[in-house]
């Protein structure tokens, strides 16, 4: 597989088969993303790896945690920007209706939109995962490299013929997180991605987004 393939094939998976991934796929994973640039070669990443047993324990321990709180707790930062702008915000609200029209959940129907959103506390259903974190310290230069991170770690596991789904959706679990890692009070958490194999007949992989032109994201001086 080349890199415009790896680039333009993968899609945020939300839905996987249950075959398994383990530690071996994941340290794999992340022995050639490691290379992902950072400014400084500070490489700010700290990454939390769960498979097998230990996520059979995070999904148990979790269980009980959602059972009390269902709604999850504050997020430590502002996932979206307050009052999003035009055209972000109409994107996102595209996005979001386009995913839900693809498994026929109507705007209406709150309850089930709902339910699609708690499957994120489920990985969607993926065998393995990653999460990441930070140093309080660093800001937004270092948060940027760590999504270089993320992206890579993407496309390695696209190549491996892996599926993933970057989740910021667990910020809302950040203390649950934490407590079952030991992640350091000095790390902040950012994101959790879901890995495994994805579900090729299932109606929610089955829809693309879209992108802007190159013309309506970049100035060209030549
Ligand atoms: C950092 C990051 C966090 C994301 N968090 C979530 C999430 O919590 N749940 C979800 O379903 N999708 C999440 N997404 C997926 C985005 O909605 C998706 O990347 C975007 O709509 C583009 O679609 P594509 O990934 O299929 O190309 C996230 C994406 C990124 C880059």
């Amino acid at each position: 597989m080349n890199v415009t393939d790896a680039i333009t094939q993968r899609i945020s998976t939300r839905a996987f088969l249950d075959k398994p991934v383990g530690e071996a796929e994941l340290r794999a994973i992340l022995d050639v993303a490691r290379f992902s640039p950072s400014g400084g070669n500070c490489q700010p990443w700290h990454v939390y790896a769960l498979s097998g047993a230990g996520m059979a324990r995070f999904r148990a321990e979790l269980g009980d945690v959602m059972a009390s709180d269902p709604m999850g707790e504050e997020t430590e930062f502002h996932i979206y920007p307050p009052g999003i702008k035009e055209p972000y915000r109409s994107r996102r609200f595209k996005c979001g209706e386009d995913l839900y029209a693809s498994i026929g959940i109507p705007r209406e129907n709150k309850g089930g939109r709902l339910m699609q959103l708690a499957k994120n506390y489920d990985f969607f259903g993926a065998p393995a995962a990653f999460f990441f974190a930070l140093d309080r310290q660093m800001g937004p230069g270092q948060w940027a490299h760590l999504g270089m991170l993320m992206q890579t770690i993407c496309l390695t596991a696209e190549e491996m013929g892996l599926a993933t789904c970057m989740q910021e959706a667990w910020a809302r679990r950040h203390s649950f997180i934490r407590k079952f890692f030991g992640v350091p009070d000095e790390l902040q958490l950012y994101c959790g991605l879901a890995v495994g194999y994805k579900d090729p007949g299932a109606p929610i992989n089955s829809w693309r987004t879209e992108r802007a032109p190159v013309d309506e994201i970049a100035t060209f001086v030549s």
